[in-house]
């Protein structure tokens, strides 16, 4: 921990936000300082308030926060809400005609989507998938491109109050394989394929492999014409978009449920195990989801909103489908890569939709940045107002940028924290009222009290000194459970303090301004691309191969992606000569990607005769990750069976 504290100790600037930024503001200094002492005040009434505030509920509830079978807890359990009318219907009377999605594909074509559109859409296409016997509770899969359809079916899913789980287009046929699995899904809603890259991603050819492997569960296919480019259909089980929604309404009547009622799973890494199925409430998520999209975007009436955020991640969960339509703004969705046709797409799609809000990751800023600034300096990027950035801490020098050559020294940056779990932003600036530092996402929102503690659980109060993130009381939007594996969710989340706080499993520090500044994970979760992987899948899917016996998986620090994935592999039989082979690095490599996607491929790999273990057998992987970083080796390594193998595990043999 004390090498991460150094290395970022030294940032000291600090930027409030411009007169004018302050002047339109939401929320001011006041309102701010007024949510915080309500908090404060009354925990259960600050959140029963906002409940009542920004969500529309069919039957009001009367019980606001239960404890009572904790760390289960349930928010509004006696209310009856409907997700998908909070996020359109209710718009209808005023809002009718205002554009909802603005969705440019990747190959150029432009859709407008009003309210109105959105919920005949949405509507028509929920009872589609009534009319195909999905039922309030059923788990329906979505694996789709980046469109305004993904967000409909997600939307329609809600409407009728079955539970959506999204599958990242970029999952290979395995993992879209476990997830369809470990869901029980009925439904699988899919696409030919989608544009990304400049190539066509095989999502339906995915999707065959898959059931064809396994998912008994699965009943039926839909499939949303994309990319048009002849795919092969199952009769019976198989069905075009298109053709399913023909004679359906377009008027759906929400399905009201109970506000603990699932809206969705999403699939995450963790340490050990398989992925953990995150399950969402609908009530409290949804106000997670619609307090930030005015506490930290400051969403107005007049915002272009644009978060770059694929529906296969919680961003583009609370951050497309949701938050922006349940605030009732105006968003732009982008089916396809920063880089198609040249690395000034983004910059292009901002002046061309007059983009007020744009919210991204920290390794899309680095990989921009790295063209030059001539690229954004050609584009029109006047209309934007507030940035943010999401999934990993983000190094100043790539803030810096952020702020001076995308936001022309004008836009506050909002650094949001927070999870897969967590539902909506933790810690992040309130962008009218708090001054922000390059690498720090500031201080905790109203109503989340988050702390550092150390081993013992006790709050450090001493500035910089690094611990653990925890979480002192449940909120809103919460996870509930890991779906089908309630012992794995307290054992994870609240086991480390005997049940007292949420652990957040990420290592961070406090400034002397009470600054939060997250320092990373401190389990063995890699973090690539603002992406968790566990290293235990990526391992698994290494020995999966049949001329692997063991590996080892560890993160190495990379400029671009934040971590790289760095794979020490002991092979059946003999290691290649010199710990070099170019033909099975590369079929390696090719055979993660197919196994996890793409994302979870090993930049480097080096053979070794055995792994480095402790005595108990344990690997020692805080040598392996010194190794990665060209480190030298300070731990003690008298243990090591075969102390050859360290020159092989640092390539020199
Ligand atoms: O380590 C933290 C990092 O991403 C983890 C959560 O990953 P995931 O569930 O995939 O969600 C990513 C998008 C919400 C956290 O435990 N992380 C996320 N946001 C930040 C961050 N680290 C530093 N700064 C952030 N703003």
């Amino acid at each position: 921990m004390s090498e991460n504290i150094d290395s970022i100790l030294h940032e000291d600037r600090q930027f409030p936000p411009s007169d004018t930024f302050v002047k339109q503001a939401e929320i001011k200094a006041a309102d701010l300082q007024a949510l915080y002492d309500f908090a404060e005040k009354d925990y259960e009434g600050f959140w029963e308030q906002q409940a009542r505030d920004y969500l529309d509920w069919h039957v009001p509830f009367k019980s606001v926060l239960d404890s009572s079978n904790a760390p289960h807890f349930k928010w509004f359990k006696d209310g009856e809400i409907n997700v998908s009318y909070n996020c359109i219907d209710r718009h209808l009377t005023l809002h009718a005609d205002k554009t909802a999605i603005i969705f440019e594909g990747e190959n150029g074509d432009v859709m407008e989507i009003t309210y109105d559109v959105l919920h005949k859409a949405v509507c028509q296409f929920a009872n589609a998938l009534k009319a195909n016997g999905i039922r309030k509770g059923d788990r329906v899969v979505i694996y789709m491109p980046m469109t305004a359809e993904a967000v409909v079916a997600m939307q329609a899913c809600a409407r009728i109050g079955a539970v959506h789980s999204v599958v990242f287009g970029g999952f290979s046929a395995e993992s879209l394989k476990d997830r369809i699995e470990d869901a029980g899904a009925k439904m699988l809603i899919t696409a030919d394929g989608g544009f990304r890259g400049g190539k066509i991603v095989e999502l339906k050819a995915a999707a065959d492999k898959a059931l064809a492997s396994g998912c008994p569960t699965i009943e039926k296919v839909v499939v949303l014409m994309r990319t048009n480019h002849g795919v092969k259909m199952k009769t019976g089980r198989d069905a075009w978009w298109h053709e399913m929604i023909v004679g359906c309404d377009i008027v759906c009547e929400p399905e009201w449920v109970e506000s603990e009622h699932p809206l969705f799973l999403l699939y995450t890494s963790g340490s050990t195990g398989k992925p953990k199925g995150i399950q969402h409430s609908s009530g409290g998520y949804l106000l997670g989801a619609a307090t930030t999209m005015n506490w930290v975007f400051d969403i107005r009436e007049d915002d272009v909103y644009w978060c770059t955020a694929d529906v296969g991640w919680i961003t583009g969960h609370s951050y497309v489908t949701y938050g922006p339509l349940a605030a009732g703004g105006t968003m732009l969705i982008y089916e396809g890569a920063p880089t198609v046709p040249d690395g000034g797409r983004f910059w292009k799609l901002i002046q061309d939709h007059k983009v007020t809000t744009f919210y991204t990751a920290p390794t899309a800023i680095r990989a921009l940045m790295k063209l030059g600034d001539d690229i954004p300096n050609k584009y029109d990027l006047s209309s934007l107002r507030l940035l943010g950035t999401v999934g990993e801490p983000i190094n100043p020098e790539a803030w810096m940028w952020y702020h001076k050559v995308i936001g022309q020294e004008k836009c506050p940056i909002v650094d949001t924290w927070w999870q897969t779990e967590t539902g909506a932003n933790m810690i992040a600036p309130v962008p009218g009222v708090v001054a922000t530092k390059p690498g720090s996402c500031t201080r905790a929102l109203p109503g989340i009290d988050a702390d550092v503690v150390d081993k013992a659980g006790n709050p450090i109060t001493q500035a910089n000194a690094g611990g653990f993130l925890v979480i002192k009381k449940p909120w809103p939007s919460m996870l509930r459970t890991i779906w089908g594996d309630d012992k794995r969710y307290v054992d994870t989340y609240w086991g480390e303090f005997n049940n007292r706080y949420y652990v957040a499993g990420d290592s961070v520090r406090k400034d002397a301004d009470g600054y939060f500044w997250i320092m990373g994970r401190i389990d063995d979760v890699l973090n690539v691309s603002g992406h968790r992987l566990g290293t235990m899948e990526v391992e698994s899917a290494l020995v999966a191969h049949e001329r692997v016996a063991e590996a080892a998986v560890v993160g190495r620090p990379d400029e671009i992606k934040g971590e790289a994935i760095f794979a020490y592999v002991v092979l059946r039989g003999a290691r290649p000569k010199g710990g070099v082979d170019e033909t099975l690095t590369k079929e390696l490599r090719a055979w993660v990607s197919e196994q996890i996607g793409p994302i979870a491929k090993p930049d480097d790999i080096r053979y070794a005769d055995n792994l480095p273990k402790t005595r108990s057998g344990k690997i020692m992987r805080r040598l392996l990750r010194s190794i990665a970083k060209g480190e030298a080796i300070t731990s003690d390594t008298s243990t090591l069976e075969n102390e050859s193998i360290l020159e092989q595990l640092q390539g020199k043999a």
